[in-house]
């Protein structure tokens, strides 16, 4: 993960996206603005709408933007299944044979954004907190694993054939015909779990945290899991003052509810990261609470975890604490550290006091009064 040096000024790419995602940014801006970032926010297309009209929603000239910014903040998107998608597009882009892919996956990969870094932290008076005082950073790696894009069904007769000659345990499948089974491959490289790893070591280091846990299921899938885990131990020997420590992600999940306080810093394949973060994410506050960083050496995006949540889209009324530590998030990658801290600080008083909240908090408070209240206390 790159040290990145303060400037004098920031481009940063502005991406609302569709539903919530347009109301949570706008509150995000609220806040940034009472820090004085000297930033030019540049908005940029990308979601349902030019899915539904131009038959693409990260257009080219999102990509172009993204090249030329310092971050992004990025609201959420409305995903839909790629046959209901294709019936959503205009007249003239039907039968073009044009498939629906997200946006936010291609971001990742078009700009290897590797580390998916979600800090998950309870803050004290958060009645939706599962317990107090915890304190998680999940390392997800961000591009390969089993979500690679490499699939199959049918599952092409070359690969059945090869399947069959070389793999023993495959025989049980081998009567099945072609159509009677699909494959997803779970892709780990050396070069992909290192950089993962490596960055959730450097972390460590820098903030102090004593200890870095490698999540996987290396004792059944031993091929990719295997050589996660391999690299891990490899690279743990460059960070001798760090604690290593690993575990099955089944397991995981159970010792996380049980004891949180035994975990620090977290880092898993894009799976079990995926998984495990939504869990961690729930016991610090759930969907209005979750933020996270796709990380590259040249680019980062900053979100809320939560989707578009079309039932609530318009009426400004969720949670957008989310995207305000989203931001924050942004300014401590930008290396404004002290400008970080102060919305930090301002988010954490407003929940200690507890009197705007929005409805998941058991408040009546708008999304836009909840970022003035912060606001007002930078
Ligand atoms: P969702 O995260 O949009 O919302 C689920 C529910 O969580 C909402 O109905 C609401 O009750 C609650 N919620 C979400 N954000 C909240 C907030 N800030 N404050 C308070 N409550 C909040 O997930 P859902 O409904 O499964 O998906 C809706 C759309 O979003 C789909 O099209 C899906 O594909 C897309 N999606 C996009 C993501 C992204 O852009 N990163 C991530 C997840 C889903
Ligand atoms: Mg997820």
């Amino acid at each position: 993960m790159s040290e990145n040096q303060k400037k004098d000024s920031y481009k940063i790419a502005w991406l609302p996206g569709d539903g919530i995602g347009i109301e949570v940014l706008e509150a995000a801006k609220i806040v940034l603005d009472r820090v004085n970032l000297n930033a030019e926010y540049i908005h940029g297309d990308i979601g349902w709408e030019f899915w539904r009209t131009e038959g693409d929603a990260l257009p080219q000239r999102t990509i172009e933007l993204l090249k030329n910014v310092d971050a992004a903040m990025f609201g959420a998107i409305t995903s839909k299944p790629v046959k209901l998608a294709e019936e959503e597009l205009i007249p003239e882009l039907r039968g073009k044979g044009l498939v629906y892919r997200s946006p936010i996956v291609r971001m990742r990969q078009m700009f290897d954004l590797y580390i998916c870094l979600r800090p998950c932290k309870s803050y004290p008076g958060n009645p939706l907190n599962y317990k107090e005082n915890i304190d998680l950073v999940v390392f997800r790696e961000n591009t390969e694993d089993l979500y690679s894009g490499v699939e199959f069904n049918p599952v092409p007769e070359e690969l059945s054939e090869t399947l069959r000659k070389i793999s023993k345990p495959f025989s049980a499948f081998s009567s099945l015909s072609l159509g009677e089974y699909a494959i997803s491959c779970k892709i780990n490289t050396k070069k992909g779990s290192e950089k993962i790893i490596r960055a959730a070591f450097d972390y460590a280091k820098k903030f102090n945290r004593k200890k870095v846990t490698i999540v996987h299921k290396a004792n059944v899938v031993r091929a990719s899991d295997g050589l996660f885990l391999d690299v891990a131990k490899e690279v743990s020997k460059d960070y001798p003052e760090i604690i290593f420590d690993e575990a099955n992600v089944d397991a995981m999940t159970m010792w996380l509810l049980k004891n949180p306080y035994n975990y620090d810093v977290l880092v898993a394949p894009n799976l079990y990261g995926d998984i495990i973060s939504d869990l961690c994410a729930q016991m610090v506050g759930g969907l209005g609470f979750g933020c996270s960083g796709n990380i590259g050496e040249d680019l980062a995006v900053f979100e809320p975890t939560h989707g578009s949540a079309p039932k609530y889209a318009g009426l400004y009324k969720v949670n957008p604490i989310a995207t305000i530590l989203a931001a924050k998030m942004m300014l401590e990658w930008l290396g404004e550290t002290e400008k970080a801290v102060l919305i930090e600080k301002a988010t954490a008083r407003v929940i200690s006091e507890g009197k705007a909240r929005t409805y998941d908090m058991g408040g009546n408070s708008t999304t836009l009064e909840i970022a003035t209240e912060i606001a007002n206390k930078i």
